[in-house]
């Protein structure tokens, strides 16, 4: 059987289709955007029409492009954005609702008040994950306590809930499948990731029936068929992942200790922790960075809500750039006396200070400051915000287990040499960029392929990992820690408490 298989990755601001070939190496590619909806301030949703569509048509166009005969692809891997929330009709199969998507801040307040009735300890202590709105579990029962009719639906069994993955496999699949993977599955704050199952105690504290709630399946595994009409032939879904674990396999980290970092609309740090799940003492999260036959693989996780965007925001809100490629030109002319600090807590804070209600703040304003300021603020917030979580990652790892030194990194923003450079002085350890950028598409197709048997195992994959460049640390220590003061002197002045 040949070895091509479609992967499909559902992000935050476009759908993507990849066609991967038996040497792991992308081939056509398609993308497509779709509209964002803030309909208040801290309100993010997409319509999930639009989601299924750009899918849809992006693995169309991919497929077209690639000028292979479907007979040629064995298997679909789907990676998408996390968190973010659907209810839909099981009948029907319309939602009742915009997606809710992950970086939504409207169940701050329920998320407090749960905090205050003393419920945060056990709900870490299944899930792995803190009582923020991030998560699903609050975004999914502020739609059956605010969209009419829908908590009674609910009780009756009549609505269905999925993360993203559900709702595409729900649509590729006719209606026929309602499924998701333990990762999807381990962001919901309904999932105990120790004993892998739903959990009833959390269903209760959240309002949540149980029968909603998907099937939950290994990451490779048996996901169902496409409807023979969408692609003109059935093709099997064979791999699930959330992006960033996805990311992770596609990194190969696939040995405890092992670091990936992926730069997107946020920046996402996974370490590989093995076969239990770590409590963090560093307000990291625990989580599943996989499951295989059954076995579980954990990973302490640390969430920034905003790298990408920051970027986004010096050419959109600020119109500095009119590229996201313009700015590592751009910061490169900022001297060293014209130094700033940019927090970038658009949407809050994320690890390790979850604080839903910062905003962001830029500090060392002078008259001379100017455009190239902003941009290397901007650019160098991503490096102090990965600095911040490695740290507490090894910290919460160390014990008497090395971890490695090198970061794996992968997303967009890595294509900025400048940008990595920075990354690699202040974390003071080497910074690893692959051949392959597409890792997050890479890993969905892997854990597909896997299930098809048509990729090679995990060792054999991981020695295919190709380094494309290393960035090796160059600043002194004395220069970084003026840096790294300077930059929690300007968190610790941006928090809201
Ligand atoms: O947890 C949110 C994350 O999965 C979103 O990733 O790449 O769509 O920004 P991305």
């Amino acid at each position: 059987m040949s070895g091509n298989i479609l992967a499909i990755d559902q992000g935050t601001t476009s759908s993507r289709a990849i066609l991967f070939d038996g040497t792991f190496r992308p081939g056509a590619i398609a993308q497509a955007e779709f509209p964002q909806h803030f309909p208040r301030s801290g309100w993010v949703e997409h319509d999930p029409e639009d989601l299924w569509t750009s899918t849809l048509s992006v693995c169309r166009e991919a497929l077209e492009k690639s000028g292979l005969p479907l007979s040629d692809v064995a298997a679909i891997g789907i990676t998408n954005q996390r968190e973010t929330t659907l209810v839909w009709d099981r009948k029907t199969g319309k939602p009742v609702y915009n997606a809710i998507v992950w970086q939504d801040r409207r169940t701050a307040d329920t998320c407090a008040r749960l905090k205050a009735e003393g419920h945060e300890a056990m709900v870490t202590a299944k899930t792995g994950l803190l009582l923020d709105p991030y998560f699903s579990g609050t975004k999914l029962s502020w739609i059956l306590n605010n969209v009419e009719g829908a908590q009674a639906k609910a009780q009756a069994g009549d609505l269905v809930f999925g993360t993203v993955d559900s709702w595409i496999i729900w649509r590729l699949t006719g209606g026929k499948v309602h499924v998701t993977d333990a990762t999807n599955a381990a962001r919901t704050l309904l999932y105990n990731i120790a004993e892998n199952r739903w959990d009833e105690d959390l269903c209760n504290l959240l309002g949540v029936p149980k029968s909603m709630l998907p099937e939950v399946r290994d990451s490779s595994d048996d996901f169902g068929i496409t409807e023979a009409d969408i692609f003109g032939r059935p093709l099997p879904i064979l791999g699930v992942a959330g992006d960033q674990q996805a990311a992770t396999v596609g990194q190969a980290c696939f040995k405890p200790g092992m670091v990936k970092s992926t730069y997107g609309t946020g920046c996402f740090a996974l370490i590989n922790t093995g076969d239990a799940p770590v409590a963090s003492r560093n307000r990291l999260l625990s989580t599943i960075a996989y499951r295989l036959d059954g076995k579980t693989t954990y990973a302490l996780e640390g969430s920034i809500f905003v790298a990408g965007s920051a970027v986004q925001w010096l050419r959109d809100g600020l119109g500095i750039i009119s590229q996201a490629s313009q700015s590592q030109a751009l910061a490169e002319t900022s001297s060293e006396e014209g130094r700033l600090y940019l927090v970038p807590a658009f949407v809050g804070l994320g690890a390790p200070h979850w604080d839903p209600d910062a905003r962001g703040a830029i500090f060392g304003l002078t008259r001379a400051s100017g455009p190239a300021d902003f941009a290397r603020a901007a650019l160098e917030s991503v490096g102090y915000q990965t600095h911040d979580l490695v740290d507490a990652m090894r910290a919460d790892w160390q014990g008497d287990k090395a971890s490695e030194t090198v970061l794996r990194v992968d997303g967009g923003m890595t294509a900025s040499n400048w940008t990595m450079q920075f990354l690699a002085d202040i974390l003071g350890s080497p910074v690893d960029r692959p051949q392959v950028l597409e890792t997050t598409a890479l890993g969905a197709a892997w854990l597909a392929a896997r299930k098809a048997g048509v990729w090679p195992d995990m060792d054999e994959f991981a020695r295919e990992w190709r380094l494309d460049r290393r960035f090796e640390p160059k600043l002194d220590a004395t220069a970084r820690g003026r840096l790294i003061e300077g930059w929690h002197d300007a968190v610790r002045r941006t928090k809201s408490a």
